[in-house]
């Protein structure tokens, strides 16, 4: 041991027992078959979450973590696969998909900080599970198409100290998932909700997942707000670094995603339309993106672009697919 300490240079030595703290599944890259199984498992555990909260019965704590270690293999394993998924949505099924982006996304982003095992995989559980405290609220209430009544807006204000009383309950759940569902929507300036006196700092999970939520909310359609596009929202998004977000995060996460984000529908200088696939790691401008119809509007054989080797090629902005009645899924 003198020998090895003195090779390696190495000031001090701990003597401990070993431990595996988790299983890492990096023996094979993840596909893109992995990418949707792990995300149609996140959006079945939170349908399960809530028929089982129907009934007054918690959830197991290791099936939990089962799904959140194939988000975090996956994400580690494909990236970008699992960012094209996220953006998925189903109006009625509202909060399951959007934890599922939420978990995606700040694991992506979380990955972009450090790729620690352990801090992926709490901050996985408490993205997924952040507005678990919202399955309890009346669903009269979270789809109103107005205003809220104070009360009924106290009683929204409470889901994330509901949620994190909800998971404390579960055994072998990191405190730092329980930690980051209580400070979802405090603010990185200090105000949000709940309050607490003194003010103090989000926790660095909390702050990541503000951003991820802040992200799939704006380019969410809602029974009280419409969907906006994701130029728009990256923008917006911009806009709240240094007020509601931690504005180091959200320069992380424009790199991460760029301007025009995966899945994002996109107008060319010419005239065509194209589907997102990927940023480019060096200029968030310009993507990797699939043309799926011709200046005229005629849709043609999808011809996949990188804007990095087409310098004459620019994007002149993101569109509402909806508009043109495009089925994204059906491209990527
Ligand atoms: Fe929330």
């Amino acid at each position: 041991l003198e020998q090895v300490v003195a090779a390696l240079g190495l000031q001090h030595v701990e003597i401990g027992t070993a431990a595996v703290i988790e299983r890492v599944d990096r023996t094979r890259a993840k596909t893109v078959e992995d990418a949707q199984a792990a995300y149609g498992g996140a959006v079945s555990l939170m349908r399960e979450i809530d028929r089982l909260l129907q009934v007054n019965r918690h959830v197991s704590t290791t099936r939990v973590k089962g799904v959140v270690r194939s988000l975090v293999d996956n994400v580690l394993g494909n990236r970008y696969a699992m960012l094209q998924l996220t953006g998925l949505r189903n109006y009625d099924e509202y909060t399951f998909y959007h934890s599922a982006n939420v978990a995606i996304l700040s694991l992506a982003l979380g990955s972009m900080v450090t790729t620690d095992y352990r801090f992926l995989s709490s901050l996985g559980v408490g993205a997924l599970l952040h507005d678990i405290g919202k399955l309890s609220v009346d669903l009269d209430i979270l789809n109103k198409p107005g205003a809220l009544s104070p009360d009924e807006w106290a009683n929204v204000r409470l889901h994330p100290v509901h949620g994190a009383e909800m998971v404390s309950l579960l055994p072998g759940v990191d405190k730092s998932a329980v930690v980051t569902i209580l400070e979802h929507h405090m603010r990185f300036d200090a105000t949000g909700y709940p309050s607490r006196t003194p003010p103090r700092r989000q926790h660095l999970a909390s702050r990541i997942v503000a951003v991820a939520d802040s992200y799939d909310a704006m380019t969410s359609r809602r029974s009280y707000s419409a969907a906006r596009v994701q130029d728009e929202a990256m923008a917006m998004l911009a806009k709240s670094g240094g007020n509601s977000l931690d504005p180091a995060l959200v320069r992380l996460f424009v790199r991460l995603m760029g301007v025009y984000p995966p899945r994002s529908v996109v107008r060319l200088t010419a005239g065509e339309i194209g589907i997102v696939l990927e940023p480019s790691p060096s200029d968030p401008l310009r993507p990797v993106v699939r043309v799926i119809a011709a200046p005229s509007g005629d849709f043609m054989e999808p011809v996949d672009i990188d804007l990095m080797q087409a310098p004459e090629v620019k994007i002149r902005g993101c569109i509402d697919p909806q508009l043109l009645n495009i089925d994204v899924d059906a491209y990527i």
